[in-house]
């Protein structure tokens, strides 16, 4: 059994975050879904460095699954988390239901243009209105100071950067580098799903990135580099490829070199899993 504290309800929460506002102390958030490996463990110790308390929130959200997505299916085990939760040093766990957080007669949506828009956003148009939504109420019940996501979910960090800035949400967005097996593969929730032999292939997602990043990085022709991807992905035997593409590092508008910091992000299908995966792409000074 773990000792971790957890709270289920806003006024819960807010008495709590209150409370330790109270002493004069600062409060991390770190946002997540839950089914928790060593990569959201990583951002409860950094957000441990940044504030006084640290609140996992683990709520799998509606709002970001289109009906035919695996929000039924994707995995669940709050005993387990909530003993990772502690290892980490985490304070305090928020596990609000469906009804608390979208209460009967909820009417609220969000859209957003600028980094919402296409790799991901094209492929599931639902998700980062629903991410927005729900980030954003995690910000306003819990009030932190900072919070703290993965570089994992790239173009989500960038959406969350955004409408933080654009709604004027006094919170400061930390951003951690992905965590990643020994042999390069990026950790996710996700990769549950993958039967051995599938996972022994996926590799070659991170794989064939980190040459591109590489090459593009060196000056190399990118359009050449993103199909040397394309392949790779085909020869791994990933069923489709959702996108495969080149982005400024900020905005996420598209671009062909590395002049300004870039990121080279991917999407693909092993099977019936859908994987993502990114890496930086900074040219030598
Ligand atoms: O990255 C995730 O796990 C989710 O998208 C988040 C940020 C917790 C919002 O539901």
């Amino acid at each position: 059994m773990s000792s971790l504290p957890v709270v289920r309800t806003v006024a819960d929460l807010r008495a709590q975050v209150g409370a330790w506002r109270a002493g004069g102390l600062s409060v991390a958030l770190v946002p997540t879904m839950g089914a928790l490996h060593e990569g959201h463990l990583g951002l409860v110790r950094r957000a441990r460095d940044l504030a006084d308390r640290v609140i996992a929130s683990v709520f799998v959200n509606p709002a970001q699954f289109a009906p035919h997505e695996d929000f039924d299916r994707y995995p669940r085990d709050e005993a387990g988390d909530a003993a990772k939760l502690t290892s980490a040093g985490c304070h305090l766990l928020y596990a609000p239901s469906v009804r608390e957080m979208y209460p009967e007669g909820f009417a609220t949506s969000m859209a957003m243009t600028g980094p919402a828009e296409g790799l991901c956003g094209a492929f599931r148009p639902q998700m980062f209105g629903g991410v927005a939504l729900v980030v954003s109420k995690l910000f306003i019940q819990a009030q932190p100071d900072v919070a703290v996501f993965g570089e994992k979910d790239y173009q989500q960090l960038q959406v969350v950067r955004r409408f933080t800035r654009d709604l004027d949400i006094p919170v400061h967005v930390e951003g951690l580098p992905t965590v990643r097996e020994a042999d390069g593969m990026a950790l996710s929730s996700r990769n549950a799903y993958l039967t051995p032999d599938e996972r022994g292939r996926a590799v070659e997602l991170s794989r064939a990135l980190s040459d591109a990043a590489a090459a593009i990085a060196a000056g190399g022709d990118s359009a050449a580099a993103l199909d040397g991807v394309r392949a790779r992905l085909a020869a791994a035997g990933f069923a489709s490829i959702d996108y495969v593409e080149l982005r400024d590092a900020e905005s996420l508008a598209p671009v062909t070199s590395a002049a300004r910091p870039a990121r080279l992000l991917a999407a693909a299908w092993m099977g019936r899993t859908r994987l993502i995966d990114n890496m930086p792409v900074v040219a030598a000074a």
